[in-house]
């Protein structure tokens, strides 16, 4: 820090960075204030120097396509990557990492694949790094998880952590209308992303959730594990049949602590919630995390998770809570991480004033729950012939395989006939066991009554 400045390099200048930019502009007084000191951006490392439109003017003397020299930069206190990625990103963390910056990053995959080789990094180092735009945006669910319930114990979390998700199943509760329709739309409207294999595939929300757990259980889990299914298994009939049985379905993550068994439950997909839970009201674009914790009990946030604004708030505010580290020379003392793993050998943790044994003790690495061992309700529409004896069937190799039916309905409307196409039946399921639920469809799926292909949306709550 130099006469109560401190120097940022800003690596990428997209719609976050050019967010980042404004708010230093707009709230600089603010910002000045609060922390006695000024952020002064010292470098921004663009593709194209050249590049006309940017989302907002930037003197043309701050720019360089440099971005190792950038990070190393005498002057530069924080390194505040917004490239995205996992490969150059990677790079220059670890690299600004190893000149002694702290670290501002929104990467969500960069984190859920690489937490243990950062944070070790970071411990080594004695730097900080802040990441509470990689998941949620603008939701400061990380300041939450790491300040705010320090002293409490998460049990379980349900969260809605992807927008483009939520903003395609809300629309097609309201409209009835397809999938591939109104995420065509959404495209159009700018919400989702040319490729939005991510964000309605659940690979987005996996990082984010990957990231939450490690937060909240202090293990690293890896991400390629965590179970993921996209939101287009749903089409408007299933939102109808919910409706009818008390239910909004939602893109979900779910994340639960098994306490003795030393394992974690972890797994996305859209899921039927209550309709009188307070996610089922968390409709558009909006994200909502619903935290359970030992001494706080539930409790719940909401906000935009995504845009310039919200999202470049998040980093612009870590930004500031690491100068206040900075200026106390504390960086690097508590890790924002959590416990990432064994303290390295010869690490400085920091380690200018803390004792050993007052560090955060390394946890003991807990295993995912597999899919199979999961215990869930069950959302199950079989499209079969309408002849007699057909529930029974499936109702015979489901009780077979322990599933236990709580509510069942079937729409043959009488009159009707075979060739007007499959008939419906729809049961919930009771608690059940994953691996026994996949045992009895691919029974039911053999047998003869069966028209259509068996859709199935796990129940939460
Ligand atoms: N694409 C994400 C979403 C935002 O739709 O929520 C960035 O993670």
């Amino acid at each position: 820090m130099n006469d109560q400045r401190i120097g940022v390099a800003l690596l990428g200048l997209g719609n976050v960075g050019g967010g980042v930019i404004k708010l230093l502009d707009d709230n600089a007084a603010q910002i000045e204030a609060r922390l006695g000191a000024r952020l002064d951006v010292r470098a921004v490392v663009v593709r194209d120097p050249d590049k006309a439109n940017r989302v907002v003017e930037v003197d043309r003397a701050l720019l360089s396509t440099d971005a190792l020299a950038s990070v190393r930069r005498a002057d530069v206190d924080i390194v505040c990557e917004l490239i995205g990625g996992t490969t150059d990103a990677r790079e220059l963390v670890l690299a600004a990492i190893a000149a002694g910056k702290s670290v501002v990053t929104a990467n969500k995959a960069l984190l859920a694949e690489h937490w243990t080789e950062v944070f070790t990094a970071a411990e080594r180092a004695g730097v900080d790094v802040y990441y509470e735009a990689a998941v949620c945006g603008g939701v400061p669910i990380i300041r939450v998880l790491r300040e705010g319930l320090a002293s409490d114990r998460v049990e379980a979390l349900h969260g809605i952590v992807n927008g483009t998700s939520n903003y395609i199943l809300s629309t097609m509760t309201e409209s009835r209308r397809p999938f591939a329709d109104i995420l065509r739309e959404a495209q159009d409207l700018g919400y989702a992303e040319a490729d939005p294999t991510l964000d309605v595939g659940g690979g987005d929300a996996a990082h984010k959730l990957a990231i939450l757990v490690n937060l909240c259980f202090g293990t690293a889990v890896d991400v390629a594990a965590i179970p993921v299914d996209g939101i287009d298994v749903v089409e408007p009939i299933d939102l109808s049949y919910a409706d009818k049985f008390g239910y909004v379905v939602k893109p979900l993550v779910i994340a639960r602590d098994h306490g003795d068994a030393d394992a974690i439950e972890a797994r996305v997909h859209p899921a039927l919630i209550p309709a009188s839970w307070l996610l089922a009201d968390v409709s558009g674009a909006k994200n909502a995390i619903y935290v359970h914790s030992y001494a706080l009990g539930p409790s719940m946030y909401y906000g935009a998770g995504a845009g310039m604004l919200p999202t470049a708030m998040s980093v612009v505010s870590d930004m500031i809570e690491i100068s206040r580290n900075l200026a106390a020379r504390s960086s690097g003392l508590a890790p924002p991480a959590g416990p990432s793993g064994p303290t390295p050998p010869g690490s400085s943790y920091g380690g200018r004033r803390f004792a050993p044994q007052a560090r955060p003790r390394p946890t003991t690495p807990k295993k995912l729950v597999p899919l199979a061992d999961v215990r869930t309700r069950y959302y199950l529409r079989f499209g079969v012939h309408d002849q007699p004896g057909v529930l029974g069937q499936l109702m015979t190799v489901l009780g077979k395989h322990h599933v236990s039916i709580a509510q069942v309905v079937q729409d043959g409307a009488p009159g009707r006939r075979d060739d007007d196409g499959p008939v419906w039946v729809v049961a919930l399921t009771h608690e059940a066991r994953e691996g026994d639920v996949r045992a009895a469809l691919a029974e039911i799926a053999a047998l003869s009554v069966v028209r259509e292909r068996v859709r199935v949306i796990r129940i939460a709550g």
